[in-house]
């Protein structure tokens, strides 16, 4: 499975693309981390940054359809919140497994696929719409 950002998922606003293609790597360099069966101490930050940072780029993500005035912002956020709490989730089984590699590679496959699909079917959609304002 490919995890690198490409172009046809360009939402066409600067600030989200440059924010994905972060969250690619971040999410990349978790997964090579869980291939290569790195230690706990290792992986735990790893996990803390891309839960930092996507919460981040969902905050500025929001404020921009908040800015835009975009129909479809309750759905983002519930979609967002959502991810958060898979994140969350994904936290504290890896802390509570004591740093079982498996619990990461699952999750990989999970973050990466989520990331896809949301950008392709409802990300997208808000550089859409700012097209026609
Ligand atoms: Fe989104």
């Amino acid at each position: 499975m490919s995890v690198k950002w490409t172009e046809d998922l360009s939402v066409g606003v600067d600030l989200i693309d440059d924010q994905h293609k972060m969250m690619f790597e971040k999410a990349s360099e978790l997964f090579e981390a869980g291939k290569e069966r790195r230690a706990q101490e290792y992986i735990e930050p790893l996990i803390e940054f891309l839960d930092e940072y996507t919460k981040k780029h969902f905050a500025d993500e929001e404020a921009y359809m908040e800015k835009i005035n975009y129909p479809e912002i309750d759905t983002q956020k519930r979609m967002h919140a959502h991810f958060i709490n898979q994140l969350a989730k994904l936290k504290s089984d890896f802390k509570e497994s004591g740093g079982n590699i498996l619990v990461v590679l699952n999750a990989n496959k999970m973050i990466l696929n989520w990331l896809v699909e949301h950008i392709r079917h409802t990300d997208k959609k808000i550089g859409e719409y700012a097209k026609t304002l």
